[in-house]
């Protein structure tokens, strides 16, 4: 019995060195933490329930029988963050830069499966270099089955995505379709092909922090959510995010006990807003204002700032906030801001998290670039999502809410619940 469990020490220690401590320091070096060590700073201490992990790949072909690690790029289990279940998996860029093979899409798979089943979020810290090339089609199906249960899970789980390194080809398929991407400056990136590939096929010279950084995407592309300084801040951050969730569309909003009352006077507010309708104020101002303890947590900040987005509580429970930003293009509704409220209605109508939305809006931005990109389009997208939306919708009409943008913004047409 004795050498039983001597072995299992063994491959528990051989598990936990992942590729070996040369790809560790490495991984150090480039100043990122390794799958395991991000685990632990997410995951409530001591509540990590690792799964799956002497798994190893079943590869024979490029040299793969000699090459073996047990998890095989990625740690996979469940954990509580202040106290609330969590499915998670953190891949392992010291196995292969993290690339998906078939077993590691299963190890991923299964945590998928169990946290659809039981109710509760997926965590997926990705930190890999695509598909297992030694693998061909059979890493390809891997990524399939991935896809497949993200598509499953939206809706039914939240599902929130760290990119925590260079996330290339079918590793950034997966976090596309999750709800959220937080990213890390100067350290993560997501492309489908990166800057050799570009300059390859459409001569256009870029570096990596140019095509799929996380300014690039928390600005330009709106990819990703947020960019975050260093791996520790991403997964602070994605703590503190987790607990305005429902674990789920079947159970309601979390509740945090609060000494802000509900009835709290706030007489700044009788002043913030400029007598001249051309004259801005800060949106941000109000939203923390009518918040729980001021605390806000805001998406998307870099990206169409002529729309707030973010959660809040009031009354200790999770709010989704929507608000046009007066500092900001006079907070037009555009092409952007619109897909980017659209989406955002969309989470908080599938997760029963009533909506909040301000309105100080006076129409959409004209101009051939908007028509010509498609603005009726995605502008309807975000007067589908409220006039779709049954939450609880709470409008306050902070100073004016002009031509079509007065209908799209929550109105009492679009079945708003209450429209002050
Ligand atoms: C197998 C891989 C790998 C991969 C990296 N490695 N990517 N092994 N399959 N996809 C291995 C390397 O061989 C190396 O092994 C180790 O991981 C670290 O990689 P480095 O290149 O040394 O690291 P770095 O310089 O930081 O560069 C990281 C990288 C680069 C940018 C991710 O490795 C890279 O470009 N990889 C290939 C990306 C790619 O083309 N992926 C496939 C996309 S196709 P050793 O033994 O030296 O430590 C795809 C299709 C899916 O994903 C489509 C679905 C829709």
């Amino acid at each position: 019995m004795s050498s039983t469990i001597a072995e299992l020490e063994r491959r528990r220690a051989a598990a936990h060195m992942g590729g070996g401590q040369k790809r560790i320091d490495a991984q150090h070096a480039k100043g990122r933490l390794t799958a395991r060590e991000r685990l632990h700073v997410l995951l409530d201490e001591g509540s990590f329930e690792e799964v799956d992990a002497f798994v190893e790949h079943n590869a024979t072909e490029f040299g793969m029988a000699d090459q073996r690690f047990p998890g095989d790029g990625v740690v996979t289990g469940s954990g509580t963050i202040n106290g609330r279940l969590v499915y998670v998996f953190a891949q392992d860029f010291t196995v292969f830069g993290g690339s998906l093979s078939e077993r590691h899409a299963q190890k991923i798979c299964k945590i998928m499966d169990a946290a659809m089943k039981v109710g509760a979020p997926v965590i997926g810290l990705n930190d890999s270099g695509g598909a297992r090339i030694q693998e061909g089609v059979a890493s390809l199906a891997g990524y399939a089955e991935v896809f497949q249960r993200n598509v499953l899970a939206s809706g039914v789980v939240p599902q929130l995505s760290l990119i925590m390194g260079p996330c290339a080809g079918g590793a950034v398929y997966s976090p596309a379709m999750t709800d959220f991407i937080f990213m890390v400056k100067d350290s993560s990136y997501m492309f489908v092909t990166g800057p050799e590939v570009v300059k390859t096929v459409t001569n256009e010279v870029v570096t990596q922090e140019e095509l799929g950084g996380a300014v690039t995407h928390t600005t330009k592309s709106s990819v990703a959510d947020l960019a975050l300084e260093n791996d520790i801040d991403a997964l602070l951050a994605a703590r503190e995010f987790f607990d305005f969730l429902p674990l789920s569309n079947r159970v309601p909003v979390p509740e945090r006990p609060t000494e802000d009352p509900w009835d709290r006077a706030e007489p700044s507010l009788d002043t913030l807003i400029p007598p001249s309708a051309n004259q801005p104020y800060d949106m941000h101002e109000l939203i923390r204002k009518v918040a729980d303890e001021g605390d806000f947590f805001e998406l998307q900040p870099a990206h169409a700032a002529n729309i707030i987005i973010g959660f809040c509580r009031i009354e200790g429970r999770t709010v989704g906030v929507v608000a046009n930003q007066p500092m900001v293009l006079a907070g037009v509704l555009d092409i952007n801001s619109s897909k980017k409220a659209a989406r955002f209605v969309r989470f908080c109508d599938a997760f029963e998290i009533p909506i909040l939305t301000f309105v100080d809006v006076p129409g959409f931005l004209p101009g051939v670039g908007q028509e010509h990109n498609g603005i009726i389009k995605h502008g309807a997208k975000l007067l589908f999502a409220y006039a779709e939306a049954t939450v609880p919708k709470i409008t306050v009409i902070t100073r004016k809410a002009y031509g079509g943008a007065y209908d799209f913004m929550a109105s009492k047409h679009l079945r708003g619940d209450l429209n002050y």
